[in-house]
């Protein structure tokens, strides 16, 4: 407005006006720019400043350093109480069950009963709240895990997850993750025996395939299967099969289980199983079934026993009363 009554009184040239109001508006955004790039700064400091706190908290999950029997290992549960990250009712709550060296034994329940959560604490990925877990024998004794040593925990105790994830690395290198040292020829036989055969003979550059991101796409089941072949290559003694069958059709599924089931028993090592699924054919190929209700084994026994005597059981596999 004031440029405007300079222009009618004549002393301002209405090209003076227009260059004087395009760079007060250029200034505006130039200093506008420089007030974002500030708070960006601020912004950053922030952040930084909990990724020191982060990375200066001890770790909560310490190792210790008792060494677990040179034999097979069985798994026990006693009182295992694990609460809800916000508190409210326990996840698992005084659960108990036992699994001797050796057995397979399915686990079922409902969506969110806490099956997955179960499987983490075996390898220690989280800890429980109370109670205790055991593993070993009653011929060697029994060991409380938060007293062994990590990687040895690990080593013998192998979970696979219900999402598998595969490394943006080769084939090979996504298989020795478990045994490093493990040859080609091993890494075949590890590939068979989780019924993946077939995955590789479909990669262009075979073991040296590279897979993930810049590498070949896989399909849900061949990802899953390799998971399978790089858990049975570590030769656990202790596995926990999370939904880790669920894309293998009922025939590769009994071949797998029955691999494992012979995977060191010439040794004297039978691996023990807990294979979480909701599928029945995975369920039929167990010694024994456990579900999980409430936080605790609400029942165990045979599939036909439960079949028999638990209504909650028929509802869960979705088998008709009657
Ligand atoms: N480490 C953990 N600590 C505390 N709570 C957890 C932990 N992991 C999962 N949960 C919570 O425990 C509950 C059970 O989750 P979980 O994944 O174990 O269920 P699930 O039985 O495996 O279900 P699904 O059959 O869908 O896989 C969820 O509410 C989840 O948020
Ligand atoms: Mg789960």
């Amino acid at each position: 407005m004031y440029g405007a009554h300079l222009v009618a009184a004549g002393q301002l040239g209405i090209g003076e006006l227009v260059t004087s109001l395009l760079i007060a508006t250029t200034l505006v955004f130039r200093i506008e720019g420089i007030g974002r790039v500030m708070q960006t700064f601020a912004d950053a400091r922030a952040s930084a400043e909990r990724i020191w706190q982060l990375l200066d908290e001890p770790p909560a999950i310490r190792s210790g350093s008792a060494r677990l029997p040179d034999s097979a290992l069985g798994l026990k549960l006693e009182q295992v109480s694990v609460s809800a990250p916000g508190g409210g009712l326990n996840i698992l709550d005084q659960c108990s069950l036992t699994l001797q060296p050796g057995e397979i034994v399915a686990l079922v329940g409902a969506t969110g009963t806490g099956k997955s959560l179960l499987a983490s604490l075996l390898p220690r990925l989280s800890d429980i709240s109370a109670g205790r877990l055991l593993l070993g024998s009653d011929s060697a004794g029994w060991h409380d895990i938060r007293q062994l040593d990590l990687s040895e925990l690990r080593r013998r105790v192998h979970v696979v997850p219900q999402e598998s994830f595969l490394f943006s690395d080769t084939l090979a290198a996504n298989l020795r993750l478990c045994a490093p040292q493990a040859s080609d020829e091993q890494l075949r036989h590890g590939l068979r025996l989780a019924a993946a055969e077939d995955v590789l003979e479909r990669l262009p550059q075979g073991l040296a395939t590279p897979l993930g991101d810049r590498g070949v796409t896989l399909s849900g089941g061949q990802r899953q299967r390799l998971s399978l072949a790089r858990a049975l290559l570590g030769t656990p003694d202790i596995l926990c099969l999370d939904d880790a069958t669920s894309a293998l059709d009922a025939i590769s599924e009994r071949q797998v289980l029955n691999n494992i089931r012979q995977l060191r028993r010439d040794q004297g090592r039978a691996t023990t199983l807990l294979v979480i699924s909701s599928k029945l054919s995975t369920i039929l190929l167990a010694d024994r079934v456990l579900m999980l209700q409430h936080g605790k084994i609400a029942a165990s026994g045979t599939h036909a026993e439960l079949l028999h005597s638990n209504p909650d059981y028929r509802d869960l596999l979705g088998i008709d009363h009657g």
